[in-house]
């Protein structure tokens, strides 16, 4: 039976991912912070769950996720969902290092741990959600888009890595365009997913041991243009 941990699991992308994998047969360790909902999501599941109540950018987190999976007897799969978004026109200094504690530092300190666990393990796959935000700045959330490109170029480097380790380990980064959770920004948007279709569309590039994928798949060709864009016809689109 395969076992997974989701970080981020009580709301949105995370969520649904964990009711497609327990529909899987996968055993589930559920992270993220509201007690409540992880288990009202608990009640749910068809299959067997553990749930922590941490908030990952604390570091004695990282120790209480290391238990978790020991718990568990090992995992196979280890998906980092949890994130965050300001709007921050004022650029509010809180606002930008909230985006970055989570986004960067606790993303970090969180695929470390994975990487280092599947390491000493000798395979695994570490799922990682970055978002179509990676590929260009932006005025209304500049630490947001920032920390997206962190996040997808970290993973490549750790993927980088393990090939030069010659470890059987995957890193899928996952690269959303909208998606209709508590975290979107209602403005403006469009080719708006649901949780759901992003989930299973999230579960197929896992099937696959995708390095990367566009959710929906239709977020690939303005991810083409987004790259190609020149600074100037970018500015106006934004
Ligand atoms: N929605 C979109 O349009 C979109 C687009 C591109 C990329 N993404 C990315 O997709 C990922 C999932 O977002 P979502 O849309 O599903 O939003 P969401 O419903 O707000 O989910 C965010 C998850 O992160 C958890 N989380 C937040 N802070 C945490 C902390 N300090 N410690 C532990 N867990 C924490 C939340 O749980 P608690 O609050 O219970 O801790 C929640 O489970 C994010 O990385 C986001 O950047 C989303």
């Amino acid at each position: 039976m395969k076992k997974a941990v989701i970080v981020g699991a009580s709301s949105g992308i995370g969520k649904e991912l964990a009711k497609i994998l327990s529909d899987k047969g996968y055993t589930l360790g559920l992270v993220s912070r509201r007690k409540s909902l992880l288990e009202k999501l608990q009640e749910e599941l068809p299959n067997k769950s553990l749930i922590r109540s941490l908030d990952i950018t604390s570091m004695n987190s990282i120790e209480k996720l290391k238990r978790l999976i020991q718990e568990m007897d090992g995992v196979d799969l280890i998906i980092i969902s949890a994130g965050c978004i300001y709007i921050n026109q004022e650029l509010d200094f809180e606002k930008e290092k909230k985006t970055i504690d989570l986004n960067v530092s606790a993303f970090t300190a969180v695929i470390n741990t994975a990487y280092k666990y599947f390491s000493k393990r000798g395979k695994g796959h570490i799922v990682g959600i970055s978002s179509i935000a990676a590929l260009r700045g932006a005025d209304d959330a500049p630490a947001y888009h920032a920390s997206k490109a962190y996040v997808s170029n970290y993973m490549e480097g750790l993927r980088v890595k393990a090939e030069k380790e010659n470890l059987s380990l995957k890193i899928t980064d996952i690269k959303p365009g909208y998606v209709d959770t508590d975290m979107a920004v209602k403005d403006n948007q469009f080719w708006v997913a649901s949780a759901e279709t992003a989930a299973s569309q999230i579960f197929r590039a896992i099937e696959k041991k995708k390095d990367h994928a566009y959710i929906t798949k239709r977020w690939r060709l303005a991810a083409w243009l987004l790259k190609i864009i020149p600074g100037f016809l970018y500015k106006k689109i934004l």
